[in-house]
């Protein structure tokens, strides 16, 4: 049941602190800075010369999202929406490492980029929620993100899941890849030993509500971030329009001036999201929207006071490590979804024209 939640995604959303801890669960050690992945032996990935992520919807972001993370490890890689993947296929062969991401583990467009790689020599990777699903068939190896059951159609805590799981397995990448251990590792991995404390603050203290009865009636929402920011600008639009039926769209802070920006007015607002990095060309992007009009609501880090002048309302995250930053900016976008879609009383867990799991392409 609902657990005494109105609805399975608020449930869910509030599950986040406990899904985390279990995604994180002995994956890794802060004493001596490993990552352990049970499913996969060390060395597994030491021949992989670039990686494809391919997924779709909420799932497609947490691949964004990861090969951002792969990137700053000088590892190539790049994200594919998997329903592009299978008829257009890229080069592929045996350095590639192709990771599928799904919660569901049964999504049909998913299955058939997994299934386009046979025979290239490329190797499968499942990153899914679901013990046993398809998925964990198709692919040579499988890492779960140990999420627990989602029921709601909306996304939630299976992104914040998976994310964490991307961060560890972008290390053991990088590891496997280039040897030797990163700098940033010890502090990237107390960051996520606190990260469910982190979000548990983010549920407990967040404003959401005022930012979602302030503007849950405008028509036109956008979302603007930058690096891991452009992938959650894209999930919290995702979110949104999905529950809310109101029309809102992501893109990254840098494509503002390139188009989008002709559509701003006082009737738009914009969330922008602030990671800790690029964060002075975001503000930028925020000066240009104020100058018409626009409602900016801000999704940023404690520490970072320079948008209080700039920003209608300020949704704060715990100051943390730039890799997780970004997981609890979407909490923040979530609560903004869920609660903007209670004000105007939609079917929150069964949103019209949507399947929790699509298994036609
Ligand atoms: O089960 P999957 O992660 O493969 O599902 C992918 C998408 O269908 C899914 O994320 C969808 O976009 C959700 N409704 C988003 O909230």
């Amino acid at each position: 049941g609902k657990g005494g939640y109105d609805h399975y995604m608020l449930k869910e959303i509030y599950e986040q602190p406990t899904a985390l801890r279990q995604t994180i669960r002995g994956r890794s050690n802060q004493l001596d800075g490993r990552v352990e992945l049970e499913e996969l032996p060390p060395g597994a990935f030491s021949d992989v010369r670039s990686v494809h992520l391919v997924a779709m919807g909420t799932s497609y972001h947490a691949a964004m999202y990861a090969q951002t993370l792969l990137a700053e490890r000088g590892i190539t890689a790049q994200a594919f929406l998997s329903g592009e993947y299978g008829s257009n296929p890229p080069p592929a062969d045996d350095g590639t490492l192709v990771i599928a991401v799904s919660q569901s583990g049964e999504t049909a467009d998913t299955l058939s980029a997994i299934r386009s790689v046979q025979g290239t020599g490329a190797h499968t990777l499942a990153l899914t929620n679901v013990v046993g699903s398809t998925l964990t068939r198709e692919c040579e190896d499988t890492v779960y993100i140990r999420a627990g059951p989602e029921i709601g159609v909306a996304a939630t805590k299976s992104f914040s899941a998976q994310v964490a799981t991307l961060i560890l397995l972008s290390e053991r990448l990088s590891r496997d890849v280039r040897g030797g251990t990163p700098a940033a590792t010890g502090d990237l991995l107390d960051a996520l030993s606190v990260l469910p404390d982190d979000v548990q603050r983010v549920l407990d203290e967040s404003t959401a509500e005022s930012v979602a009865k302030a503007y849950h009636d405008s028509e036109s929402y956008f979302f603007i971030g930058r690096g891991i920011g452009h992938p959650v600008a894209l999930e919290g639009a995702l979110k949104f329009k999905e529950i809310t039926y109101d029309h809102a769209e992501g893109f990254s802070a840098a494509e503002l001036k390139h188009g989008p920006l002709a559509l701003v007015t006082d009737q738009t607002p914009v969330f922008a999201v602030f990671t800790g990095r690029n964060d002075t060309k975001t503000l930028h992007n925020v000066k240009e929207v104020r100058a018409r009009d626009a409602p900016v609501v801000a999704v940023a880090a404690d520490g970072y006071r320079e948008v209080d002048d700039y920003a209608d309302h300020v949704l704060r995250v715990p100051d943390t490590h730039h890799d997780v930053a970004g997981i609890l900016a979407n909490v923040q976008l979530q609560l903004v979804s869920y609660l903007a879609a209670d004000e105007l009383s939609r079917p929150i867990d069964k949103p019209r024209n949507l399947a929790k799991s699509v298994t036609v392409e």
